[in-house]
């Protein structure tokens, strides 16, 4: 049932282009307009967005965050169940709540559902499981679509959560008018030649697993990224530790400077998750001050990014190039195929990691 891979994790990494062009195909119309279940989202009436979810799905969440405030211009929150249910937060007049879930059996994230009830103008979920709790007590379910999700850490739920979240976020940008139709339309096809993309990034295989083994040596790693790439280097940061046991650390870029870089030495490896958009230059400029302190930088981009990175560049990645709006889709691959295959290279147990379950259903 692991179709001729070593593990689940791996098998249900290459699935990803395929189930990806399914959850796009099953949420969009025959003219390639978006179509939700349920009559979908009324969002004009919305006047903000608070989206609640833990680790993977958390980070899910984060990256939508950026989608929806730059497409539709609606202020998103974004928090883990486990605080936001205990802090039990005001919930204005006009409130989408989303909450999302793999498993769909969180107990943070389903005790979040419940507190919102009542409160929220609407309750969305945006699940893997269709007929879980989290999908039954919320006004409209979103299914990612992804099939069944073994390995406990997360992957093709990821990306099918991102791909979700994304058509949810044009969705909105169109019904407030924030979005002309030929933009729109542009948006739609470029997320539909994501799982093409998917498809070529997993040809960096056998590269990552070279790198891997380098990294299997270091017992901590930073990852840096900047704007939606920050998400994705907490989601690298989160996967490495979750599956390899090494120490890894997610910043934001510009964070950089304000305390993480006293940790920087030879012996530690900074991975810089930077595409060649319009953010480059400046994470470039965090990325050479760590070489200056000697800092090995292993730099995932594209060929542009490759070309222009400069000199002392420890490893370079390179990525196939994405529409930038959708990248955060793309680098979740890399995220996924460096810690699988550190993991792989340390013997650890990749598809069960020690002390995780696959669906904590307990506080
Ligand atoms: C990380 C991972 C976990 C889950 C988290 C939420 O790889 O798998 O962080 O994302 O436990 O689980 P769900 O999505 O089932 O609510």
């Amino acid at each position: 049932e692991k179709g001729g891979y070593k593990h689940f994790m791996a098998k249900e990494i290459a699935e990803q282009p395929s189930v990806l062009g399914d959850a796009l195909r099953h949420y969009l119309g025959e003219g390639g307009e978006i179509v939700l279940p349920g009559g979908g989202i009324d969002f004009t009436h919305v006047s903000r967005v608070t989206m609640v979810a833990c680790g993977t799905a958390y980070l899910a969440c984060m990256t939508a965050k950026y989608w929806i405030e730059q497409l539709a211009g609606l202020p998103v929150d974004v928090d883990i169940a486990s605080e936001f249910r205990y802090r039990e937060p005001p919930i204005p007049a006009g409130t989408l709540a989303v909450f999302v879930s793999q498993s769909g059996e969180t107990a943070d994230t389903l005790a979040a559902l419940r507190y919102c009830e009542g409160r929220a103008q609407r309750i969305v979920s945006v699940v893997n499981v269709a007929e879980s709790s989290i999908a039954r007590e919320s006004d409209l379910a979103l299914p990612i679509l992804a099939g069944a999700e073994i390995g406990v850490a997360s992957t093709k739920a990821f990306t099918c959560q991102l791909a979700v979240l994304a058509l949810v976020a044009l969705d909105a940008a169109r019904q407030r008018g924030a979005l002309d139709a030929v933009t729109l339309a542009a948006h739609i096809q470029d997320l539909r030649t994501m799982p093409g993309r998917l498809n070529a990034a997993l040809a960096a295989g056998p590269r990552v697993e070279t790198i891997a083994r380098h990294l299997a040596e270091a017992s901590d790693v930073l990852f840096l990224g900047r704007g939606a790439m920050y998400p994705l280097a907490l989601e690298g940061a989160l996967k490495l530790k979750e599956i390899s046991y090494i120490h890894a650390e997610g910043y934001a870029s510009g964070e950089l400077k304000h305390g993480p870089i006293a940790l920087v030495d030879n012996t530690v490896p900074v991975i810089v998750m930077a595409p060649h958009n319009r953010l480059f230059d400046k994470t470039v400029s965090n990325m050479q001050e760590v070489m200056a302190r000697g800092g090995k930088v292993l730099l995932v981009t594209d060929s542009r990014g490759a070309a222009e990175a400069g000199d002392g560049v420890w490893q370079t990645l390179v990525m196939p190039e994405a529409p930038e709006l959708f990248t955060p889709i793309l680098y979740a691959l890399p995220a996924q195929l460096l810690a699988y295959h550190t993991a792989v290279a340390k013997g650890t147990d990749v598809d069960q990691p020690r002390n995780l379950a696959k669906s904590v259903t307990v506080e």
